[in-house]
């Protein structure tokens, strides 16, 4: 452990290059001119950079009890989040008795808008257990459930094939979901974490501005880009095997397949103000996001 000095805020997950909530929550306090402790798990150039922001830097995996323990001295508040993987629950746990021990305040925790205890699939029942490991602590906790995230789209819905064949193939039918940034996600947890006390025991879904079938998706792709951009709506099973052969692990893959399920059946057909009430201002809109990765998606993209 590198950390010296007291501090405001540990932040587990902060050099995340996914949504990267972390990250950005890491760099929003920071800029806002908190004392922040960013818990990597590797020492490498993101934790440089990091460092170089103005953050003290813990390496280590969020698993180990005494490395958490250490970070957490003299931190008021924590953000967490955690990659969905079968070891979500000893984390979590690791976690919550490490703050507990050290007298944490308050937590932001990261679930998601499917954590259930009887939802299909594993890993939104371990999200929900998550959130209740967190509850016994004791500790001051809230719950974020944001849906898909915008940053979705440069992974599992496959760029390439916008790209090359102006189509999106995904197995998420009619269904709707309102799309939200990593980096709006941040803001709600630091309009948390800087103001605690009126959010302990909350939980709230963080959505984008607007809930759009993946076809009214599309559609925003063809007006941003100029060009046709389809839609094709295909059966789960073929995307649970694309997934798999694209080296995605068995319990991601059996997520996503059982979420894409329950979102042709309205599970994340939901728009709510939590960005703009506790983050200060609207939601990155679809428009806005397909613009500013634009390179991504034009057919001369690598
Ligand atoms: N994607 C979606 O649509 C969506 C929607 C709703 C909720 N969520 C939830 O969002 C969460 C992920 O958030 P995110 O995208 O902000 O995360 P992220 O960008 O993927 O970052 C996760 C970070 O955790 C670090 N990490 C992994 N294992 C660790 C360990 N054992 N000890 C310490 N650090 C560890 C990773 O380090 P390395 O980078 O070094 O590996 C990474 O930096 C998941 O729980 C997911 O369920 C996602």
């Amino acid at each position: 452990m590198t950390a010296s000095g007291s501090t405001d805020f540990l932040i587990v997950g902060a050099a995340g290059s996914h949504g990267a909530t972390g990250n950005h929550v890491t760099r929003q306090l920071l800029a806002q001119g908190h004392r922040v402790r960013a818990f990597v798990r590797q020492d490498d150039e993101r934790a440089a950079t990091l460092k170089m922001l103005g953050a003290q830097i813990v390496v280590g995996d969020v698993r180990d009890f005494s490395t958490v323990r250490a970070a957490l001295e003299d931190v008021g508040g924590a953000y967490f989040t955690y990659p969905l993987d079968a070891s979500l629950l000893e984390a979590t746990t690791t976690f919550a008795a490490a703050g507990k021990q050290s007298g944490l305040r308050s937590i932001v925790n990261m679930s998601q808008i499917t954590a259930r205890p009887d939802h299909a699939s594993p890993a939104a029942r371990g999200h929900w257990l998550a959130e209740r490991v967190l509850d016994w602590s004791g500790i001051g906790v809230t719950h974020i459930r944001p849906p898909y995230f915008l940053e979705n789209l440069l992974t599992i819905a496959n760029p390439t094939t916008i790209r090359t064949e102006g189509k999106l193939y995904l197995p998420f039918g009619q269904g709707r979901h309102a799309p939200v940034a990593g980096e709006d996600i941040a803001r709600v947890a630091v309009g948390v974490l800087t103001n605690p006390g009126p959010h302990h025991g909350k939980t709230y879904v963080t959505t984008g501005p607007v809930a759009l079938s993946m076809a009214e998706q599309a559609d925003t792709f063809r007006r941003v880009l100029n060009r046709p951009v389809q839609y094709v709506d295909i059966p789960v099973e073929n995307w649970r095997q694309a997934l798999s052969q694209g080296g995605f692990p068995p319990l991601l893959v059996e997520h996503l397949s059982q979420v894409a399920e329950a979102h042709k059946h309205g599970e994340q057909d939901l728009v709510t103000d939590v960005v703009k009430a506790i983050g200060g201002s609207p939601p990155q809109t679809l428009e806005t996001f397909v613009r500013d990765h634009r390179s991504t998606f034009e057919p001369t993209a690598p």
